[in-house]
């Protein structure tokens, strides 16, 4: 008997096993396929580390615009991801000892839910029934495979590939088509551009990064155009074939060539096959449905994390962990949104926090929208010859508090901490300029554009 048992040992489980455990709770977290999840396995971090070379490659080349001149620069497609391999195999490997250290019992293995008798709540694993009081569901999500016409035989064939396998390509194609331009689609079209491969993204939107302010997602467009990257928005894929990817834009057929393509269009949560029906969890629109105690319908049945759905990201599965083991100890916690940061780690940078302008807008807000260059950063300046980041800023008129900040340039993805902190605790416009930033930072921005005020 447990008093917890966990399933999935992503970000959201495995932070919640470990949380639990060193409250000196007896824990079982199962997982089925490998420690760390989506984001230690095939997404935020190899990913991270692909871009990283990317990024070193890309100053190489260009160094001349900072006095440095090197002869003879390549990228060995296939060594960045061996080093890719060995970063995930390190990171893996830190969450098991962390798990072992935390005395965690871990089940390699397919877990169901069977049923809730007495207060008990049943799995079952690899043929065996355990039994604990509480559930955490942290099963994550898969990428969404539409039944576009060619799908289906391309996935097999390996010329359509996920998230998942454009990780391992030993070899970089020549020409990339990505379906999907968000968060996927724009950090792999980032990675394939900065190593020489012909990269068309074809999104169906009217514009690139899903729900990013439009100003940071127009401008980034440009910077990739510049770098040679050819998008089509408005685009719908009607079909895939062995060579090409056809798609309908403004009632017109078109088609792109490509040696492989990136499927990015999405992804779906991981609520099939575990038993959701035993104990009749209610779900909403292929989600996990729950409260703000991340607890479902059923008591002691909590779910965090991308089978949750909202905003699927490795972060806030963390705090929805941590809001589900509270609640778990009888600490009162709960789950908020408004202030979870995102970033698109291309190069530049994006990221934002809080609401955008036309987010705010359609809420009814009245507000003050301010924008300055990055130029306004000595250190941004010094480390970004020709950039053209931007910081924009919306402040609530009534309440005179920050409630959206959006970047582009270097290093936003580590200063948007510092913006969500002040949109998160609800700081005013004077309270925010009374903090002391260093000097030089990029991150004097938000100072700079909050005096623009
Ligand atoms: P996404 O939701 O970010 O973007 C999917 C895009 O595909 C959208 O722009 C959508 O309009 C487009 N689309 C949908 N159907 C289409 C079609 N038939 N033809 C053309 N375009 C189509 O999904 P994505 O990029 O797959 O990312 C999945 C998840 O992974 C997201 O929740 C994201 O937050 C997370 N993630 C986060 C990262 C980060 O925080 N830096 C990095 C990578 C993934």
């Amino acid at each position: 008997m447990y008093d917890v048992i966990v399933i999935g040992a992503g970000p959201g489980g495995y932070l919640a096993a470990e949380r639990i455990s060193a409250e000196g709770k007896k824990i079982l977290l199962i997982e089925k396929e490998h420690i760390g999840g989506v984001c230690l396995n095939e997404g935020c971090i190899p990913t991270k580390t692909l871009l990283y070379s990317a990024k070193l490659y890309d100053g190489a080349l260009h160094g001349d615009k900072y006095g440095i001149s090197a002869r003879d620069i390549t990228i060995d497609h296939s060594a960045v991801i061996d080093r890719k391999d060995k970063v995930v195999k390190t990171l893996v490997g830190g969450v098991s000892m962390a798990l072992k250290s935390k005395k965690v019992e871990v089940i390699m293995g397919d877990a169901q839910i069977k049923e809730k008798k007495d207060g008990k709540i049943q799995v079952e694993v690899n043929g065996e029934i355990k039994e604990s009081t509480s559930l955490i569901i942290a099963t994550g999500s898969d990428s969404v495979k539409p039944p576009i016409p060619g799908v289906k035989e391309g996935l097999e064939s390996g010329f359509v590939l996920t998230n998942k396998e454009i990780l391992s390509l030993k070899e970089a194609p020549k020409k990339l088509v990505v379906i999907g331009g968000g968060v996927i689609g724009l950090e792999m079209a980032s990675y394939f551009n900065s190593i020489g491969c012909e990269v068309t993204v074809v999104e169906m939107m009217g514009k690139i990064a899903g729900p990013t302010d439009i100003t940071i997602s127009e401008s980034l467009k440009k910077e990739y155009e510049k770098k040679g990257v050819k998008f089509y928005l408005e685009s719908k894929v009607t079909k895939v074939d062995d060579k090409f990817i056809y798609f309908e834009k403004n009632g017109e057929e078109n088609k792109v060539e490509a040696d492989k393509v990136l499927l990015s269009i999405g992804r779906r949560a991981n609520i099939n096959g575990i038993g959701l029906e035993n104990l009749n969890v209610y779900t909403e629109r292929g989600c996990i449905k729950v409260d703000e105690k991340q607890q479902t319908n059923i008591a002691n049945v909590y779910a965090v994390g991308d089978c949750v759905g909202g905003v699927m990201l490795a972060h806030t599965a963390y705090r929805e962990a941590e809001v589900a083991v509270n609640n778990i100890l009888g600490k009162k916690d709960r789950m908020q949104y408004n202030a979870v940061p995102s970033v698109i780690y291309t190069n530049p940078e994006i990221a934002s926090v809080g609401e955008s302008e036309q987010s705010a807008k359609e809420y009814g807000l009245d507000i003050i929208v301010k924008q300055l260059p990055m130029q306004y950063s000595g250190r941004y300046v010094a480390e970004n010859e020709g950039g053209s980041g931007i910081i924009k800023i919306i402040v609530d008129k009534k309440w005179n508090t920050l409630i959206g900040v959006h970047m582009m340039g270097n290093y936003s993805s580590e200063i948007i901490l510092a913006a969500a902190t002040m949109v998160e605790s609800n700081m005013n416009i004077e309270e925010i300029k009374k903090v002391v930033f260093p000097h030089p930072s990029v991150g004097e921005i938000i100072r700079e554009a909050i005096f623009s005020i």
